[in-house]
């Protein structure tokens, strides 16, 4: 049997992880810059991690939502004090579509209605109304396509208005920061109003913060710069540190009911472990304050690159526009450097890494980045 072919991959083979660093089958090291698409936030390896996930394993890894499992109180209480949204209820899941998918059906069994709204370059994941409300034909299936969605111009509060004016909007989803659209960071004004709108017009503020969340700009929740509650918080990738878990932070208006939500594996024991290590270690090792201290080092670094077009972001989410001409630095870093990066089209370098990256690990990144642009052609 054959690997059905769906991704572009690189030749290298990870086999080992050590905080920011990974290393091949042939013992190379890299920096891993891209945290393995944002979702390592503790670094590879942690020890507390792996000791709390193996104790998990010796005493059970699984058990079904039927029974009582005291690590998901745990988890919720931990995260609501970290999160600093006490009186939110949490729902787990496995991933950041079915967060998404859950928070779009929850919001329209709360007020009944179907609209949502959603922004051009976004992306919600690849499940049926996830898929629908991300802005990009290619991977919306024809079975996906629904008019429940309107896409709007991101940031266009004349839009906004406009749109809820039929008062048809169930709810409005919307990344703090942009990530596969190239991290775009939503103004505070924006986000504003669409509290302001949604509380005039019954809708639910979903806070898609499967990328942008869980303390990588330096704030829990990057809609929290905002200064505003949203309804409900989605959230996957950081959480679990590599362990497949995802949730959303509901908030106490929001009155669940028996079967209105459901899942074989969300909340199973080992997630929650994982969840749990990944919260104390960030509590215990002040990571938030650690993104926002390194992010806001290396984007002013960044900035002073003269080829550099733009550099936008928060914390530990930074993108790095550069010029066309300039498309092979992220080839260069990693085959050259031993730099992972993630990327989004046509020409920002995204950077992701774990919550705990060292200044002398930004500082690496820096030099290398230097050394690229300085051997890369000369832009006019
Ligand atoms: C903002 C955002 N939402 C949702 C998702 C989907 O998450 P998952 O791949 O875990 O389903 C992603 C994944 O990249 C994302 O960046």
């Amino acid at each position: 049997m054959n690997l059905f072919d769906v991704y572009p991959i690189n030749p290298i083979e990870i086999v080992k992880g050590v905080g920011s660093l990974v290393y091949d089958a042939h013992g190379t090291e890299y920096l891993d810059m891209y945290g393995g698409h944002a979702v390592i936030s503790i670094g590879h390896t942690n020890p507390r991690y792996v000791e709390r996930l193996e104790n998990q394993l010796h005493q059970i890894g699984f058990y079904s939502n039927s029974v009582e499992i005291p690590l998901q109180k745990e988890l919720a209480e931990k995260l609501g004090q970290v999160s600093g949204k006490t009186d939110y209820q949490l729902f787990l899941c496995n991933s950041g579509a079915e967060a998404n998918e859950n928070a779009l059906k929850l919001a329209s069994f709360y007020n009944g209605k179907k609209k949502v709204i959603a922004f051009h370059k976004s992306f919600h994941g690849r499940t049926s109304l996830a898929v629908a409300a991300t802005d990009n034909p290619k991977i919306v299936a024809p079975v996906n396509e629904t008019d429940n969605i309107i896409f709007l111009p991101w940031l266009d509060e004349v839009a906004l208005e406009q749109a809820f004016a039929g008062n048809e909007i169930s709810s409005v989803i919307i990344e703090g920061i942009q990530g596969v659209g190239g991290i775009q960071v939503a103004s505070e004004s924006f986000l504003q109003k669409i509290r302001a709108l949604c509380n005039e017009y019954n809708a639910v503020f979903i806070a898609d913060s499967v990328q942008c969340g869980y303390g990588r700009t330096g704030k829990f929740y990057s809609h929290d710069f905002a200064g505003v509650d949203a309804d409900i918080y989605s959230m996957a990738k950081g959480m679990g540190n590599g362990f497949p878990i995802g949730g959303i932070s509901i908030s106490p208006k929001i009155k669940p009911a028996y079967g209105m939500l459901g899942t074989t594996f969300g909340g199973n024991h080992l997630a929650c472990a994982a969840g749990l290590a990944v919260l104390e270690v960030m509590e215990q090792d002040n990571l938030m304050q650690n993104a926002a201290t390194v992010g806001g080092y290396l984007i002013e670094e960044l900035k002073k690159f003269d080829q550099v077009k733009e550099v936008r972001g928060r914390g530990l989410m930074i993108g790095i526009e550069l010029p066309a001409e300039l498309a092979d630095v992220r080839k260069d870093l990693l085959y050259k450097h031993h730099i992972f990066t993630g990327e989004a089209k046509p020409n920002v370098v995204r950077l992701l890494p774990a919550l705990n990256l060292t200044q002398a690990h930004a500082d690496r990144f820096l030099e290398a980045f230097a050394a690229t642009l300085k051997s890369a052609p000369v832009v006019a």
